[in-house]
């Protein structure tokens, strides 16, 4: 059987540092706070904005929401950031995706003050990842990168196959991936050969968004796998549930695979909540 990479445990774990660390920011007077930014009403946004406040509750961490209606309009929500970047009791600024369409989000991305931008979204904190420098790390990324890390010690030369090549996902734990010296080859929907790549791999990143598309004979003996999917799938009796990119249950002969739900997901909110006293403490130097 695959060992399953517990990402429920792990975020637990990083939780638990990072309300020490919260603890300690408090002591030296700086009250780490995370401005959540929400325009309309999408469904599933609405849900992951309710989760990250929760979160931030959890770990001592100040949350102030901010709700704007999908009509706002473009320049209320940049006004709106405007004023968080300015706010020095404002930490971490995050403007949930999707925007409602009729704005334009790389320009909003654009707004937010670097130091503030725990997403990591911005270009300059994109260029910094790419050039291996110092910068605020995208969260599902770093989580991918802290799953690996339980399960892989050195990853030079290793292969590994990322399939999908979003801003959010594939594109920056590609660079996370060759800081670490590691052979890396990005994939995605035009890609040819994509199983006989994947079977190549050490390491598989699945970040595509499509069920299942991953299965067992993509995947190599000892292989990791790592699910980025999160699909909810309605069943034909009425019941969802959320489905990742990989036949799990195909997987037996991996070395290690992350669950849907319980792998990466949860490691996103704790790497957001960790950034966000990232950027507090880093506002006191
Ligand atoms: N929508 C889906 N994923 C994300 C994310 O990581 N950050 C933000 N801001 N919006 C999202």
């Amino acid at each position: 059987m695959a060992a399953l990479i517990d990402g429920r445990a792990m975020a637990r774990a990083l939780g638990e540092r990072t309300a020490q660390a919260v603890a300690t920011l408090k002591a030296d007077g700086v009250d780490p706070a995370l401005a959540v930014v929400l325009v309309g009403h999408d469904p599933a946004s609405e849900i992951y904005v309710r989760r990250k406040i929760g979160e931030c509750r959890k770990a001592g961490i100040g949350s102030i929401e901010k709700r704007l209606a999908a009509d706002c309009g473009e320049q209320a929500l940049l006004d709106l950031i405007d004023t968080l970047n300015a706010d020095p009791a404002v930490h971490g600024i995050l403007v949930q995706l999707p925007l409602p369409a009729g704005i334009d989000a790389a320009r909003v991305l654009d707004r937010i003050s670097p130091a503030k931008d725990v997403d990591g979204f911005h270009p300059v904190n994109v260029g910094r990842l790419s050039t291996g420098s110092k910068g605020l790390v995208p969260c599902t990324p770093l989580g991918i990168m802290l799953l690996l890390d339980s399960v892989i010690e050195d990853y030079r030369g290793l292969n590994i196959v990322v399939i999908g090549k979003s801003n959010i996902v594939g594109k920056p734990v590609a660079m996370l991936l060759l800081e670490r010296e590691a052979t890396v080859t990005v994939t995605h929907i035009e890609t040819r050969n994509l199983p006989d790549l994947a079977r190549a791999a050490d390491v598989i990143v699945a970040a595509a968004g499509a069920p299942h598309l991953v299965r067992g004979y993509w995947v190599k003996p000892g292989a990791v796998v790592i699910d980025v999917g999160i699909t909810r799938m309605v069943d034909h009796d009425g019941a969802s549930r959320i489905v990742g990119d990989c036949a799990t249950h195909e997987l037996d002969h991996a070395k290690a695979v992350t669950p849907v739900p319980g792998g990466v997901g949860p490691m996103t909110i704790a790497c957001l909540l960790s950034n966000t006293v990232t950027a507090a403490q880093r506002s006191m130097s």
